[in-house]
């Protein structure tokens, strides 16, 4: 595990001093050229992107003005990333950074764009950034993240060291056989069902599945109290899960990804399943 967490933080330090970053305050929108090289081109994060968000992206003139062929071309020229029950994925040919994420049948399905706008912006450390969207949620532009797939989980148990070393540690402690070695509930997935658990409102017993209800549920009690007082990417994505309506059965393989500029974790398809979700009225 040691060795694990050592490799990885050599890995993040070699990787940063091959990327050129933004300054705080600056998010990187594709490459420009600069002389004879090429830069990360940096705009400002924030009010003014959504202002001049055409100037960022050449491109989104062409989705604005017809969605359903922006699509149909980027898919053709092979740019499909993925497809869920309810929205299409596709990474634009030329600003592969990023993702347009566009409603499948019904616009009825708008508030899940809507609520991945909002959780962007007001968990970013969690959820991607959205920089541009239709007025009515047809479509969302937003950071492109690394799914991670079960057949990968080695990528999710670094994702999850890098995003929160000192949860990760006390849930693999808390999670291993009592003598200390590890158990089907340290392997990555099942680590992560038990985070999301844990940072789920009004968790049911009912809800836990196979095995000792009561005994679950105290180790779910101890890594949210550990989590809350320890971690802010797990208070952050409790308070994304209370606020939002956010589905925690939902957070699974295919639901999340790491980021590609921090190695963090992101949460890319929000799950939240009914316009009236959560505790906040935002819709
Ligand atoms: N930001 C992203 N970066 C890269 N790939 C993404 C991103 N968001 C989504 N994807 C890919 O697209 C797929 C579908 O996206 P998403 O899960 O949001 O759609 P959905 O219709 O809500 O899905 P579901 O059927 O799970 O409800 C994901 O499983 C993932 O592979
Ligand atoms: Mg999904």
């Amino acid at each position: 595990m040691k060795l694990l967490i050592e490799n990885w933080r050599k890995f993040l330090t070699e990787e940063e001093a091959l990327v050129e970053k933004c300054w705080d305050g600056y998010s990187q929108a594709g490459l420009k050229k600069k002389g004879d090289r090429m830069v990360p081109n940096c705009v400002p994060i924030g009010e003014n992107m959504n202002e001049a968000e055409g100037d960022y992206f050449p491109w989104l003139q062409q989705l604005r003005d017809d969605p359903e062929k922006f699509i149909e071309d980027q898919q053709d020229k092979g740019g499909r990333v993925g497809a869920g029950s309810f929205r299409t994925v596709v990474v634009p040919e030329s600003d592969k950074d990023f993702v347009v994420k566009i409603l499948r049948s019904t616009m009825r399905d708008a508030y899940m764009n809507k609520v991945e706008k909002l959780l962007g912006d007001e968990y970013p450390d969690v959820f991607p950034r959205v920089f541009a969207h239709d007025p009515d949620y047809d479509w969302i532009v937003l950071e492109r993240v690394e799914p991670i797939s079960t057949r990968n989980d080695e990528m999710l148990e670094e994702a999850m060291v890098a995003t929160m070393p000192k949860l990760h540690q006390f849930a693999y402690d808390l999670l291993s056989l009592e003598d200390g070695s590890p158990s089907s509930d340290t392997k990555p997935f099942n680590m992560l069902r038990f985070i999301v658990m844990a940072a789920a409102p009004r968790l049911r017993p009912h809800q836990l599945g196979y095995g000792n209800h009561e005994a679950k549920m105290q180790l779910i009690n101890k890594i949210q109290e550990f989590g809350l007082a320890n971690e802010p990417w797990f208070a952050q994505l409790s308070k994304a899960m209370k606020r939002y309506g956010v589905q925690w059965n939902d957070l699974r393989e295919g639901n999340v990804g790491i980021d590609m500029k921090t190695h963090t974790l992101k949460i890319i398809d929000a799950s939240v399943f009914s316009p009236q979700a959560g505790e906040k009225d935002w819709n």
